[in-house]
């Protein structure tokens, strides 16, 4: 009987374990122990909702837009206004995680930030790649 119950215990853990798993995405500890987020977890927005966007603006004009201008047009950071290619997916984990090549580096914002306010900063960065990269726009 006691077997039972702990094994039953155990795989509790186990669906609990995975349960967190699918809402976080999947994680992971690099040699120098800190986590990545190698994956994004499911949305929990949707993308293209302009209330969503709006508030990932309102994140990205506090938070990212003194590197990368308030209308995404680059400056210590890259340019993310008109860009082809940043994936959700890429989008999501970079910002997570930060990033560093070279001299150049972003911070990870996953510990400032929870995954629902990353999604709309998500949001708002792919409404800016799908701009034209004009100064008037
Ligand atoms: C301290 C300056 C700084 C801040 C603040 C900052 N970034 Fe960045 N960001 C960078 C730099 C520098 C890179 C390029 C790093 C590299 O290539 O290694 C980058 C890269 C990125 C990329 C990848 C772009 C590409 O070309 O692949 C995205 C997306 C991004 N940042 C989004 C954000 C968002 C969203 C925020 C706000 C939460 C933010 N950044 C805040 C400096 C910053």
């Amino acid at each position: 009987m006691r077997i039972v119950v702990a094994l039953s215990g155990t795989v509790c853990l186990a669906l609990i374990g995975l349960g967190a798993d699918l809402a976080r995405g999947s994680e992971g500890q690099i040699g120098n122990g800190s986590t990545v987020v190698f994956t994004a977890p499911k949305s929990t927005v949707n993308l293209n909702d302009p209330k969503v966007i709006r508030a990932g603006g309102r994140i990205f004009a506090q938070t990212c837009a003194y590197c990368h201008g308030y209308q995404g047009t680059g400056g210590r950071g890259p340019r993310l206004k008109g860009r082809k290619g940043l994936t959700t997916d890429y989008l999501y984990v970079t910002i997570s995680n930060g990033r560093v090549i070279g001299a150049q580096s972003m911070p990870p914002w996953k510990y400032s930030f929870s995954p629902h306010k990353i999604w709309e900063l998500v949001a708002y960065v792919r409404s800016l790649a799908a701009k034209h990269n004009a100064p008037s726009q």
